[in-house]
């Protein structure tokens, strides 16, 4: 990704009052990606005599959907004259060229990671992280895990790792979150092909939901069917002291936000997604088992997802409780409702790093979250890798 630095002159004047958050740039996709026939992209470096309107309508006719394939244009109410249901979806698998004005958010070395990203405009961003990935690995994984505080070790674990930095995948900013690497791996864990990312992007960063969710996405895009995330969280059930790990049964999503805003792509998921089983519940059981095996204590509980990033208050605590959390964090929700959203199996593990504000009387620190996730973290990872071995044979 190059940008260019161009001063917008002539026609791209009136782009730019349309777009103002859009700098002219020039987007230069990884060699193996501009070769690869397959995904149909091509190296367009930006022509400053020409609006980025003008060099979106022609790419965006060209760039339609594979026939049989619906992309929903508005949404409307289920078996309303929609394309949803008249045409086979293909999923987080089908590959949609690149779009000029989606390549032209996505570029530049301070990605725009704000303003909100519709769930029709995922397929196209899909497709230029994929390529972003796939210049550097051809590894399919079978299971994505996304690594809260304390889990990063297991990265370490990765064999024949290949690592990307958020800050080379397009349109992603680098992590911010203090003990967050930030960065994509692709290996194998107990002899299964993995994705996973160690870090994540969040919401009280900055980043609009539909950036929030993308490396789940991207992870079912690569190949992988079941996602495994995890996160620290405060002890919402008094019962659950610091370094205890809970099974996510369920969540409650409180942040304000969520990833489906704006018109649907039906070609990833429904207009409006059933999230009964959101956490898997065969999963849940083969955690379970993992644990029972390893000899690790797993309870089960429900998971708040709250804004952040300020700790709660004490009364906060309180209604999460009444509200039926047993624990709460500032993660992990969004991402789930987006990947159940694509058809992956989801299912997670909160790993207690301390009570919920109230119940010492202590002030909480990040430091003292950062150090129960560093002593439990090695427990977690022992069950995570059980029960990534146990799918493989299962
Ligand atoms: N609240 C919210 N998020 C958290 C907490 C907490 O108490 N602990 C770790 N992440």
């Amino acid at each position: 990704m190059v940008d260019s630095g161009a001063t917008p002159t002539g026609n791209l004047v009136d782009n730019l009052v349309d777009h103002p958050q859009i700098r002219p740039v020039s987007f230069v996709l990884p060699e193996a990606a501009v070769r690869t026939e397959e995904t149909e992209i091509t190296s367009r470096a930006f022509d400053p005599d020409r609006s980025l309107r003008a060099l979106h309508y022609p790419l965006a006719a060209a760039s339609q959907p594979p026939p049989g394939v619906g992309l929903a244009g508005r949404d409307r109410h289920p078996g309303v004259d929609t394309s949803a249901g008249l045409t086979k979806p293909a999923g987080l698998l089908a590959v949609y060229p690149l779009d000029a004005y989606v390549e032209a958010r996505m570029s530049g070395s301070q990605p725009d990671v704000r303003t909100p990203i519709p769930p029709d405009e995922q397929p196209a961003r899909l497709t230029a992280l994929e390529a972003a990935v796939r210049a550097r690995s051809d590894l399919v994984p079978q299971v994505g895990l996304v690594l809260g505080s304390g889990l990063g070790g297991l990265a370490d674990e990765l064999v024949d790792r290949v690592s990307i930095p958020f800050s080379e995948m397009p349109g992603w900013p680098a992590a911010t979150a203090p003990g967050h690497v930030g960065r994509l791996l692709l290996g194998s864990l107990e002899g299964a092909p993995v994705v996973m990312l160690q870090g994540r992007l969040h919401l009280y960063e900055g980043n609009d939901a539909g950036l929030v969710v993308q490396p789940v996405l991207l992870m079912g895009r690569l190949g992988a069917r079941v996602v495994v995330l995890t996160n620290a969280a405060g002890g919402v059930n008094p019962s659950f002291g610091p370094g205890s790990l809970m099974v996510i049964a369920d969540h409650l999503n409180l942040t304000g936000h969520t990833p489906l805003l704006g018109a649907n792509a039906d070609a990833l998921g429904p207009r409006f997604p059933d999230l009964t089983d959101v956490w898997t519940p065969d999963l849940q059981r083969a955690l379970h088992r993992a644990g029972e095996t390893e000899g690790v204590e797993l309870s089960t509980g429900v998971y708040a997802g709250l804004l952040g990033p300020s700790y709660e208050t004490p009364a906060e605590v309180r209604m999460l409780r009444t509200l039926g959390a047993d624990a709460v964090g500032m993660s992990t929700v969004l991402e789930a409702i987006a990947a159940r959203w694509a058809g992956l199996k989801v299912c997670g593990i909160s790993l207690i790093t301390n009570a919920g504000a109230g119940y010492t009387g202590v002030p909480l620190t990040h430091e003292e979250v950062l150090a129960a996730g560093a002593e439990a973290g090695p427990r977690l990872a022992r069950v995570i890798r059980r029960f990534i071995r146990d799918l493989g044979e299962s």
